[in-house]
């Protein structure tokens, strides 16, 4: 479920090459706030989390993620910041040693897709269902009542393949699936396929989505949305 291992190692520079502008996500995660516990669910290589610190001297900023392989470099890439901890942690079992004011995911566990006017849907690394119960249960277990859950808007997913900032060639692919839908991620030098890995997500509609956070005390709330990055929920 979910594991990065195999992109890890490339991870960086296809998504600093354009695929996500971590400064302007920092930005709408603030909101203009200070102070607070915040966790980041799935923080990967830690991109998001040294951005946040570098603002945030006076949080208490906690990461976990699934993959070893990428919090080994979230791990060197946070060394300089003493009040950033992080631990590698499947979701389905969260365990934490506080409450957190502000969780959030980014491209992380769930996610929302929004294309248009269509509804949005939600979209988890976790294809098991019962597993996405459990996850939420157990984030909404740590946002302190009146907390904000904030989980990452994406554009539709399509099929492309484009140059990243050293040449080499970034593709993704995508297939229907039963529950959702599979995501082939490539990188390519010249000929020589340097990745591949597959992800298989689950997707639910906005209605079920509500419904599993509803069951867990998390009710979306609109007036915390952070323009076109998060969506947001309240814990109650
Ligand atoms: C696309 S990366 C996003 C990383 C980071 N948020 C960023 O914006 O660069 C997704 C991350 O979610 C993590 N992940 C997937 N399933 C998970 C789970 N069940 N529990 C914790 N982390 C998970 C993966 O290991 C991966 O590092």
């Amino acid at each position: 479920m979910g594991d990065y291992t195999n992109m890890s190692y490339y991870y960086d520079v296809i998504m600093t090459s354009g695929y996500y502008d971590y400064e302007k996500i920092v930005d709408s995660l603030l909101n203009g706030q200070t102070g607070q516990r915040v966790l980041e669910i799935g923080c990967g290589t830690g991109l998001i989390l040294e951005e946040l610190a570098k603002r945030q001297s006076q949080s208490s900023i906690a990461g976990i993620d699934l993959t070893q392989a990428m919090l080994n470099i979230a791990q060197e890439r946070l060394k300089p910041f003493g009040n950033v901890s992080l631990s590698q942690q499947n979701v389905c079992s969260l365990d934490l040693p506080q409450q957190q004011d502000l969780a959030f995911s980014y491209g992380g566990v769930w996610y929302f897709v929004v294309d248009g006017d269509k509804e949005p849907f939600m979209v988890s690394h976790i294809p098991d269902h019962e597993a996405n119960q459990l996850g939420l249960a157990r984030v909404a277990q740590y946002i302190a009542k009146g907390g904000t859950l904030l989980l990452g808007i994406q554009g539709p997913h399509h099929d492309y393949a484009k140059p990243i900032a050293n040449g080499m060639v970034y593709s993704q692919k995508i297939e229907p699936s039963a529950h959702g839908f599979t995501k082939h991620y490539f990188l390519n030098d010249g000929d020589t396929r340097l990745m591949a890995q597959t992800i298989d997500y689950r997707t639910y509609s906005f209605a079920q989505a509500l419904e599993m956070m509803g069951v867990n005390g998390i009710e979306y709330a609109p007036q915390e949305n952070r323009g076109h990055l998060f969506l947001g929920f309240k814990k109650t």
